[in-house]
């Protein structure tokens, strides 16, 4: 990640590659842009007036020789309507336009978009947005790419200018906060973007214990541990693969020494061939990213860590491949799972909630204060929000209300879908307790009411990233791949239950 500092300080004074001033609505400059109009003997009016710059939002022009600066040269960027202008499109702005420069070579340039004015937002809000834009926009996984030059990096250096010297320990700590925040997402997006023949249980494994420091205490299971452990759910989707699983639990102790820890559990399926109920062949590859919700809780973890929050976490990771082995698990197969609950499998596919189902039970026996799990569960979820929103059910009113107010807060928005019991009687079996498909309707809520089962009565919140992990277009923030979607929203939850 490139060095990202704070300042306040006037915009002709900075002697950069380049100057970063907003442009609203009608051509309209904030307060370093009207200063430096008048440094610069009317030139920048000049450069208004002659140029086709309207300030919408997003538009970009590079000023070069504007008189009264020392910078080589100035960028507007316009930032549309204030009254419309939203965190959101901050983190959008800031990206746009550190790629743009990065792209053009620039190497130290300086940001004047926090002295915008953004409604119920602080100035510590808005340097966070701003650095996180470019920390998350500037992203790149290329290591693959060994010919490509044009990936060398220009930019060096960003300075977040801020109005006033009075904030600068407020900005400074809010920048601090998007360095952890922006380390946990992008290491999320480096796990899950490596390929399945690189990212297999082992290696997830490798990278937990990696994280491990004198607050954080990291176990990796292997498959012997597994089998002497019992998590026999989670054997069963592994006897189709020739690589062996891993249960990871994670102890983060921030907190006080007997609080009850909020448990974070991911779904790390490294490959998805869907089983013996096999997948179609188009966009099977994407099945790599099936293991984005255990990278969201090592990325969560790792930010949590770095901040150093006073909260104690568990975090538990079960991870396996699904294939179709010899000894593939099949359908018709009976399981009995770490819990002692009996699985009827009709389809080999639904195998997350099958391995989820070792991991929620093993947490909820830790009696956790709640329990947060992260999966790529559903493709109905991707039909119902798209990649606009998590999925969001579960038993924990309070732990999903404040995911909500994360969501809305951060832009790592969820959206929540109902858990009525009368959904429960889709997943009856006639053979076993439960089984693990329930029919075409409601396949995201059906998918949750099985992993009900499994988390006793501990207040439970289920994020379902299937539509949100990776984008494939990618976005302002987000190129193409994985997404770390779920990171900076429940970094921001802790972060509100420490205050
Ligand atoms: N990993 C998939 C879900 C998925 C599909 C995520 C597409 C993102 C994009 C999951 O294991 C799965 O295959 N689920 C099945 C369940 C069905 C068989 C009840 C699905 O959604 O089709
Ligand atoms: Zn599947
Ligand atoms: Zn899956």
């Amino acid at each position: 990640m490139i060095e990202i500092s704070v300042k306040a300080g006037a915009a002709a004074k900075q002697r950069d590659d380049a100057v970063i001033l907003p442009l609203l609505e009608g051509r309209k400059l904030s307060e370093s842009g009207k200063e430096l109009q008048q440094a610069s003997g009317k030139t920048l009016s000049g450069f208004l007036r002659k140029f086709d710059i309207s300030g919408n939002f997003g538009g970009m022009r590079t000023l070069y020789d504007v008189e009264g600066t020392f910078s080589q040269r100035v960028v507007l960027i316009g930032a549309g309507d204030e009254k419309k202008l939203r965190l959101e499109g901050l983190r959008r702005l800031a990206s746009k336009v550190a790629r743009r420069l990065d792209k053009s070579g620039a190497r130290d340039v300086s940001m004047y978009l926090p002295e915008l004015n953004i409604k119920g937002a602080s100035l510590a809000d808005k340097v966070q947005a701003v650095a996180e834009g470019v920390w998350l926009g500037l992203y790149r996984f290329d290591k693959y790419q060994t010919q490509k030059k044009e990936n060398k990096r220009a930019l060096r250096s960003l300075t977040v200018m801020i109005p006033s010297r009075r904030d600068l320990e407020a900005a400074e700590a809010a920048l601090a906060t998007a360095r952890s925040v922006c380390s946990g997402v992008n290491f999320a997006r480096d796990l899950s973007n490596e390929p399945g023949n690189v990212c297999t249980p082992e290696f997830l494994g490798d990278q937990a214990a990696g994280l491990a420091h004198n607050k954080l205490n990291v176990t990796v299971m292997d498959k012997a541990a597994i089998e002497k452990a019992g998590f026999t759910a989670l054997l069963a989707v592994n006897q189709g693969s020739a690589k062996e699983p891993r249960f990871i639990v994670l102890e983060y102790k921030g907190g006080e020494k007997d609080a009850a820890p909020v448990a974070l559990v991911g779904k790390g399926l490294t490959f998805d061939a869907g089983g013996i109920s096999i997948k179609p062949g188009a966009l099977m590859e994407e099945m790599k990213f099936d293991m984005c919700g255990s990278a969201a809780v090592l990325g969560i973890f790792k930010a949590v860590s770095e901040m150093n929050l006073p909260v104690n976490l568990l975090g538990v990771i079960a991870s396996t491949e699904n294939l179709l082995g010899s000894a593939a698990y099949k359908p018709g197969d009976v399981i009995t799972t770490y819990k002692g609950l009996t699985i009827e499998v009709q389809n080999t596919d639904a195998e997350g909630r099958i391995i989820l189902s070792d991991a929620l039970a093993y947490a909820a026996e830790q009696k956790p204060a709640e329990i947060i799990d992260f999966a790529t569960l559903t493709g109905a979820c991707v039909v119902a929000l798209g990649s606009q929103a998590t999925g969001l059910l579960g038993t924990g009113e309070k732990v999903k209300k404040g995911l909500k107010t994360s969501g809305d807060h951060t832009h790592d928005r969820v959206w929540e879908l109902p858990m009525y019991e009368e959904y429960q009687e889709q997943i009856k079996s006639h053979i076993a307790d439960i089984r693990n498909i329930g029919g075409r309707d409601a396949g995201t809520i059906t998918a949750a009411c099985f992993l009900s089962r499994f988390v006793d009565d501990i207040p439970w919140a289920h994020l379902d990233i299937a539509g949100t992990a990776w984008d494939m277009k990618g976005t302002d923030i987000s190129p193409k791949g994985a997404t770390g979607a779920g990171v900076r929203l429940v970094v921001d939850y802790l972060q509100r239950a420490c205050l």
